[in-house]
């Protein structure tokens, strides 16, 4: 998981006009000048999180989740020249300015941090509206990129976010307005000497380190400079981009710092900061600033030990008595397994013991979300931090042990995938015979119960059923494409399509199936999934691909559209109700062959729905569900079809002419009814029909 830090400058003018003379000179003297060297008694304006330590520390978040913090200089500047601006001309340019400030963000996991800090201009002081995660308390989904936020940034930021575009894990970037950055590049710096040599820093590894934002008002060019804390300033600045601040800041407008924290426990720290306009920002007096508590305590026996030795040492035998006897206990009911490679996933890694009190002891009662294909489901919030989480249960045989460690290296990179319709993994736990899953708390369950919810349930709309395709269109694209690598998620369906607390459509569960394929070894590969949503060619070659997904996907627009599952018994409960099995994608394909394609659609939607689109969606689901790999779209495709951007070619010919459930069982699939029920969240039991393969003779 990665953590993503800014230091976003803000730089929020306001339009009231103040004079000269109403912006108080800060600290230190001058002209819309300050200088704080540590920040006890500095009077900085906080809200949030944000508090000022007694060391002088400015901690801008505490290791409370999913929350910001903010500080500003207390008096607003005056970014704009006094000169009255002539009516014709609105746009007068925009006074230069520098700042420069350390800071160090100490992440409770060395390689997980929260979300970000940073360096920002503002209007005003209120940034209530602002949420925190990645939008790093500057900015909302609803104003992020909205020019009429007059809001300058500059980001260090720890994690990476798609959305916004971002290059890395651990960069700096300018922001006009929004996230998505002018100019951004990985933190670092340029030696200065000879060589020039570029020299990587990690923003969230605890250290000290200082930011200089200098603004040149006439050039419209903006550098930004990092360096380690108390090295003198890099000359080659690490970003020199032309950007015009004179539309974007108010003419008097507060300068400040921002944070926020996502799911991950991260202190931001600022140690001094000073600004200025019109000239650079005054140095630092780093002999003034308060330090950072060092991460590893040099050893120094003191003199006091040696008098207190005597004494404490009966007492400790006494005490070390009673904590061995706790221990023993606590070993045996919080007991865990772990094994030497997994030290370098020690960030993804829960105690049991924080999983055990967060789900109430694994109570089946009230804590109890769903039992599933591959285990319970459970509803949590883990102390410390209040986060909710889900956590799931698997269990797994001994078998499965060699598939564990490709397993929790899977889950490690899969804990840093970020998007938004992607159920975030936070981490693991693992104990004999048991591997515990933990991803963030869906509240709104799972599509699944959404569209089979039974009677009374209220049939979902077609604006919210078109929503959820295009949200898991676009995670298995980023999954497929987009990420640093391709994964597979191998499950697609509707239970596993969970809805969050705005109704997005989030996948979850990726890879599990993954670890049951491989624990059964070499000799008797089996393919896990969920029968209807399994590409034939899965019996043939056992090689999931982009491509076996993209027909999961087929079955799951299908479903999402008809309301019925991938596949049923007879008529579905219709009078014809006679046991076969029957595929949707050939009732699907039957109403297209006869012209009555957008009849297919859900008859609970009462024909609310544009028959157009319908007929759009269905048919993009029946090219997903073509039989011959190579006949899907990709993802990206998807996508576009989607959004209109490209016209959704018709179906092949030679889709016409088979069924698919004849299909699947010349490719030789055992439709052996085994009923593993789903692996819904939300505990309906659906009784979906999976299928283990096992291999044909001489395979
Ligand atoms: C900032 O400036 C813009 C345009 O000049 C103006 O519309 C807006 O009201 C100003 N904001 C504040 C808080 O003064
Ligand atoms: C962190 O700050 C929040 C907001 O001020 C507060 O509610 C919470 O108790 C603080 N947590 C810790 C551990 O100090
Ligand atoms: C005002 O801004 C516009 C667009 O940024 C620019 O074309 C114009 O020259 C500017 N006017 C002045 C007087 O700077
Ligand atoms: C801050 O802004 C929010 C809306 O963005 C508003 O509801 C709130 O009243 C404002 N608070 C203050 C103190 O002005
Ligand atoms: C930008 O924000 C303004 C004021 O909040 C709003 O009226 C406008 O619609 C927004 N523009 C966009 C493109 O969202
Ligand atoms: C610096 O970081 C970049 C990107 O993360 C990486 O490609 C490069 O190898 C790193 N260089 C050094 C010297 O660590
Ligand atoms: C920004 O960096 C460039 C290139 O090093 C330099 O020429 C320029 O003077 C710098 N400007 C400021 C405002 O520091």
């Amino acid at each position: 998981m990665l953590a993503s830090l800014s230091f976003l400058v803000l730089l929020v003018c306001h339009f009231h006009g103040l004079s000269h003379a109403a912006v108080p000179a800060a600290a230190g003297g001058g002209d819309g000048q300050f200088i704080y060297n540590g920040f006890a008694g500095a009077g900085l304006d906080l809200d949030g999180m944000a508090v000022v330590d007694p060391d002088g520390k400015l901690m801008l978040t505490n290791v409370t989740s999913q929350l910001k913090g903010h500080a500003f200089h207390p008096a607003p500047l005056r970014f704009h020249d006094k000169a009255p601006a002539p009516v014709s001309t609105q746009n007068r340019t925009a006074r230069s300015f520098s700042t420069t400030f350390v800071f160090a963000i100490a992440a409770e996991y060395v390689t997980v941090s929260g979300n970000g800090l940073a360096f920002f201009v503002a209007p005003s002081k209120n940034l209530s509206a602002a949420s925190p995660s990645q939008f790093l308390g500057l900015f909302n989904n609803k104003n992020n990129g909205n020019a009429s936020n007059h809001i300058f940034a500059v980001e260090l930021d720890t994690i990476l976010n798609p959305e916004f575009r971002d290059i890395n894990s651990n960069h700096v970037g300018v922001d006009v307005n929004g996230l998505v950055s002018v100019a951004a590049k990985p933190a670092g710096y340029y030696a200065d000497d000879d060589t020039g040599v570029f020299k990587n820093l990690s923003l969230y590894s605890g250290d000290a380190m200082q930011v200089w934002v200098d603004y040149d008002g006439r050039a419209t060019l903006l550098n930004v400079t990092l360096a380690p804390a108390e090295a003198a300033k890099p000359r080659k600045p690490l970003i020199s981009v032309a950007v015009d601040l004179s539309a974007v800041v108010n003419d008097t407008a507060y300068v400040g710092l921002s944070s926020s924290t996502g799911p991950f426990r991260t202190r931001h720290y600022v140690l001094g900061w000073s600004f200025a306009l019109d000239g650079a920002a005054p140095m630092l007096d780093y002999a003034k600033l308060p330090r950072m508590p060092r991460r590893a305590v040099a050893k120094r026996r003191s003199r006091a030990l040696d008098v207190a030795l005597p004494v404490a040492v009966p007492l400790l035998a006494l005490a070390a008595v009673a904590c061995v006897s706790l221990l023993a206990w606590r070993r045996f009911r919080y007991a865990e397994l772990r094994e030497d490679w997994e030290v370098e996933f020690g960030p993804h890694r829960f105690a049991y013991k924080d999983l055990f009190r967060a789900t109430g002891g694994f109570d089946d009662g009230e804590h109890l979300l769903g039992v599933g294909g591959f285990g319970r489901v459970y509803k949590g919030v883990l102390p410390e931090s209040g986060t909710e989480v889900a956590v799931k249960v698997v269990s797994h045989s001994h078998d499965a042990r060699q598939g564990m460690r490709q397993f929790v290296s899977e889950v490690a990179s899969i804990g840093r995938l970020r998007h938004r319709n992607i159920v975030q993994l936070l981490g693991y736990c693992r104990r004999r015979g048991e591997l515990l899953l933990v991803y963030d708390y869906m509240p709104n369950g799972s599509l699944d119960r959404w569209l089979h919810g039974g009677r009374g349930a209220p049939p979902l709309s077609w604006e919210r059923r078109l929503r959820a395709i295009r949200g898991v269109a676009a995670g298995l694209l980023y999954l497929h494409e987009d990420w640093e690598q391709v994964v597979i998620h191998r499950d697609v369906k509707a239970s596993n399509v969970l809805l969050d607390a705005e109704m997005n459509a989030r996948l979850g569960d990726f890879g599990l199936a993954r670890l049951y394929e491989r624990g059964a070894g070499a000799q008797t590969t089996h393919v896990v999934g969920t029968m209807g949503y399994l590409a034939p060619e899965l019996a043939r070659t056992r090689r999931v691909t982009p491509a076996t997904d993209v027909f999961a996907f087929g079955a799951f627009v299908l479903e999402v559209v008809c309301g019925r599952r991938p596949i049923e018994r007879g008529g579905g409960g219709g009078d014809d109700d006679d046991g076969r099995l029957v595929l949707l994608v050939d009732r699907v394909l039957e109403l297209c062959h006869a012209g009555a394609l957008a009849d297919a659609a859900d008859a609970r939607l009462r024909g609310e729905y544009p028959a157009e689109e319908a007929a759009l969606v269905l048919k993009l689901g029946l090219l997903c569900s073509h039989p011959v790999p190579g006949e899907r779209p990709s993802m990206r495709q998807v996508v576009q079809y989607l959004d209109g951007d490209a016209p959704l070619p018709s179906p092949p010919r030679s889709y016409q002419s088979f069924t698919a459930l004849a299909m699947m069982q010349n490719e030789g699939f055992d439709l052996y009814a085994a009923s593993y029920p789903s692996s819904s969240a939300t505990g309906t039991s659906v009784g979906a029909v999976s299928s283990v393969l096992t291999p044909k003779e001489g395979d």
